[in-house]
């Protein structure tokens, strides 16, 4: 089996995994788990995203976070939709900005309110803004296998937007099975293909558990060259614009699972499973993943 020495995990919890909660999670909670997750080992993070706080009404708290968060030690995200959301971004003092697609016309329209091609021409010159300004650029690609409205996405499709995309100056692609619907087979096979086609480009696989086949994902995406994988403390998480997917994969269950393997993470699970603890009396479900149930009982 092909495995790397070594992964990199980015947590989304504090925004993918908290951004569906329809209870307002308190700043301070939020804060709190970020600096845990920190010091559990975490070096690549999504903290918040600067959207408009009717759409998304728990990131409101984003310049809060922000300021309070981000430290030199990592690689701190902040998810931006638009120019608006860049200009608040403009105020602190991050220097990692996430931009966000989706492959199919119709989730963005749900997501952003706008078509695939008006959101490429309206992110292509704030992305170059970006990098003249020296921040790092990340390009979420949601939808890269299915879309809830459209159903099967064609790799080429994707591929093909992953390409424009670096074009137009992105560092890293985070390439998303957005509704959880990918198996072993699809994304063993889209990462060949990305990993050929763009081989200098930084690869980060999004896999949301909905049909708890990410961990499958995870390790077929393994044996295609990626080495970065994007998850969430407690497994929580979802886009309010995709009905029906649940969380993404839990940051335990994946340390778990290559460190067992050998495959090294820098992660602390201890320390991991501390940083869920603090989160978790707000969380309106329960935190299924199968390390943190465990860890729950022998405490
Ligand atoms: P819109 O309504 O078309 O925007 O929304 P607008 O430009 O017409 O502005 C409407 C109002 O929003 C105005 O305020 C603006 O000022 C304000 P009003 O005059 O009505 O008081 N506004 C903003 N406020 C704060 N920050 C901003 C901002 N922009 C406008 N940046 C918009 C367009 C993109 C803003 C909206 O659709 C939005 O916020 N969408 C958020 C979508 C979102 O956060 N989705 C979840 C993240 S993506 C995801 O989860 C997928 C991922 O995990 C990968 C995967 O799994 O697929 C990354
Ligand atoms: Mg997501």
């Amino acid at each position: 089996m092909k495995l790397p020495e070594t992964i990199t995990i980015i947590e989304v919890g504090p925004r993918d995994g908290l951004q569906n909660e329809k209870n307002f999670v308190p700043t301070d909670t939020k804060k709190e788990f970020i600096l845990r997750l920190k010091e559990s080992g975490i070096k690549e993070m999504e903290l918040t995203s600067f959207v408009s706080p009717k759409w998304v009404p728990q990131m409101q708290d984003a310049s809060d976070i922000v300021d309070s968060c981000l430290t030199d030690d990592s690689r701190d995200f902040v998810l931006a939709p638009n120019e608006f959301g860049l200009r608040r971004v403009y105020e602190t003092g991050c220097k990692a900005v996430a931009v966000f697609v989706g492959v199919s016309s119709t989730f963005n329209q749900r997501n952003i309110n706008k078509t695939t091609q008006d959101a490429l021409s309206d992110l292509e010159p704030l992305i170059s803004q970006l990098k003249e300004r020296g921040y790092f650029v990340r390009a979420c690609i949601s939808t890269a296998f299915y879309c809830p409205y459209e159903g099967k996405i064609d790799p080429e499709d994707t591929l093909s937007l992953c390409k424009k995309f670096v074009e137009i100056g992105a560092d890293e692609l985070s390439v998303a099975d957005t509704v959880g619907r990918a198996n072993p087979l699809e994304a063993y096979t889209l990462f060949t293909l990305l990993k050929k086609e763009l081989p200098d480009t930084l690869m980060t696989a999004h896999f949301h558990d909905t049909r708890k086949l990410a961990l499958a994902n995870i390790l077929a995406s393994m044996e295609a060259g990626v080495d970065r994988f994007d998850t969430s403390a407690g497994g929580l998480g979802g886009c309010p614009f995709a009905p029906g997917a649940t969380g993404n994969v839990a940051t335990e269950d994946v340390v778990f699972m290559a460190e067992e393997m050998g495959v090294s993470t820098g992660i602390d699970l201890d320390k991991l499973s501390r940083a869920i603890d603090v989160v978790k009396p707000h969380i309106s479900r329960p935190i299924e993943s199968g390390y943190y149930r465990l860890y729950e009982l022998n405490k």
